[in-house]
């Protein structure tokens, strides 16, 4: 029986790797760990809730000002014991974040393999998105198993000189959870409040976006808010106390605009099922938008997600308060714009990433 030890820290991170952990567990050919790094707290519990995943292990490591050195040095240092005890045969990591590097820096120095899980994504600018560009690379030189979500991915690993043999492309686990979490049935309070107002789902929180680039977006969406009467946000705010300072200064008490808890992940996909486009800085909704054929601004000035933007639904906007105001006004007031957007396609994979990574692992390991 072989031993795999899976590592997360983040919302979105848990939100990719908790499918690939039941599948983990129904598989009598594994023993499956699973260790949390507690880079968050409350958004990571809610996710780990939502899949009924315990952690055998958490490093419990958030503080409310944390830095880049303060997460990376944290997990170093309390993952290192647990890694010599436990001696798995591989760990799992995901994506791009201060977990996801120094999980794998640490396996790296104790001569334990590494499988990452979504790699090969780039924007092939360190400093866009920052550090996550330069993770996401780094994790890539030190992997023995890259679980790529598209055939582009796979393409950047081949053209770095990564070896054929370490690379397959499995989709991504975002589309095994999206199936799980989207339903019919699905009714919220919130639903009497946005009435038969066009509703629009906004999130925002990249470290690079901090200070000016978040006001020019705040600023804009008032603009917008201001001019269409028939037009609802709902933002479900993250914990980080940089970006609820911006978001209170700009938004105050604007009424059609509702900042609220961040939302456990069934709520929040339904949420994005039932509006009428998003406003968005993140990675992960731009995997979850093209299947539900809904039109994303994305409001920065790098993807790493092209496929989206091929695909249609997703419109690299920038943080320019004038583009986004622009872009904005022309998805509520031209219908043949919006239409050409709000086309579903998926260019992830058919929801089955985590079970092929099981099969893959358990062929291979
Ligand atoms: C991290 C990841 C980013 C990912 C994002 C997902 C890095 C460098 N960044 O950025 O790639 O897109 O998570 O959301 O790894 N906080 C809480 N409770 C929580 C979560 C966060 O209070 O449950 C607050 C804390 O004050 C914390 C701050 O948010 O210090 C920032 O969290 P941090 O993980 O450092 O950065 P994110 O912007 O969340
Ligand atoms: N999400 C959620 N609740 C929210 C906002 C987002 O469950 O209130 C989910 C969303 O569906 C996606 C993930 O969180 O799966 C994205 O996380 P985030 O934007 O924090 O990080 P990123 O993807 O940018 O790294």
């Amino acid at each position: 029986m072989k031993k795999v030890m899976l590592v997360f820290g983040t919302r979105p991170e848990a939100i990719k790797m908790c499918p690939l952990v039941n599948a983990f567990k129904e598989n009598e050919n594994f023993q499956t760990l699973v260790c949390v790094t507690g880079q968050h707290r409350e958004m990571l519990q809610q996710v780990l809730d939502v899949f009924k995943v315990v952690p055998d292990y958490d490093l419990d490591i958030m503080k409310k000002e944390q830095t880049l050195f303060s997460i990376t040095t944290s997990i170093l240092d309390n993952i290192k014991p647990i890694l010599e005890h436990e001696k798995p045969d591989i760990v799992l990591v995901h994506g791009d974040t201060t977990t996801t590097f120094a999980t794998s820096l640490a396996s790296f120095y104790l001569g334990i393999k590494i499988g990452h899980v979504e790699a090969g994504l780039r924007t092939y600018n360190v400093q866009s998105p920052f550090p996550e560009e330069f993770n996401r690379q780094a994790v890539s030189i030190i992997s023995d198993f890259n679980f790529a979500p598209t055939e582009q991915a796979r393409r950047h690993l081949l053209n770095e000189g990564h070896h054929p043999e370490k690379i397959f492309v499995t989709g991504n686990t975002a589309i095994d959870a999206l199936k799980t979490t989207i339903s019919k049935q699905y009714s919220n309070d919130l639903f009497e409040w946005i009435g038969n107002s066009k509703l629009i789902m906004l999130t925002a929180h990249r470290r690079e976006n901090l200070g000016i680039p978040m006001e020019n977006m705040f600023k804009a969406i008032k603009r917008v808010l201001d001019e269409n009467q028939d037009v609802k946000v709902i933002y479900p705010i993250h914990k980080n106390p940089m970006v609820r300072k911006i978001a209170s200064d700009i938004f105050g008490t604007e009424e059609r605009l509702k900042v609220i808890e961040p939302l456990e992940v069934i709520d929040f996909h339904n949420f994005l099922k039932k509006s009428y486009l998003i406003l968005t800085d993140s990675g992960g909704i731009q995997e979850e938008a093209p299947s539900l054929g809904k039109p994303v601004l994305v409001m920065r000035d790098t993807t790493e997600r092209p496929e989206g933007v091929e695909a249609g639904t997703l419109k690299l906007v920038g943080t320019d308060e004038e583009n986004i105001y622009k872009e904005f006004t022309k998805l509520l007031t031209n219908q043949e714009e919006y239409s050409k957007m709000s086309l579903a396609s998926n260019p992830y994979g058919n929801g089955t990433a985590s079970q092929q990574i099981v099969y893959i692992l358990e062929q291979h390991l």
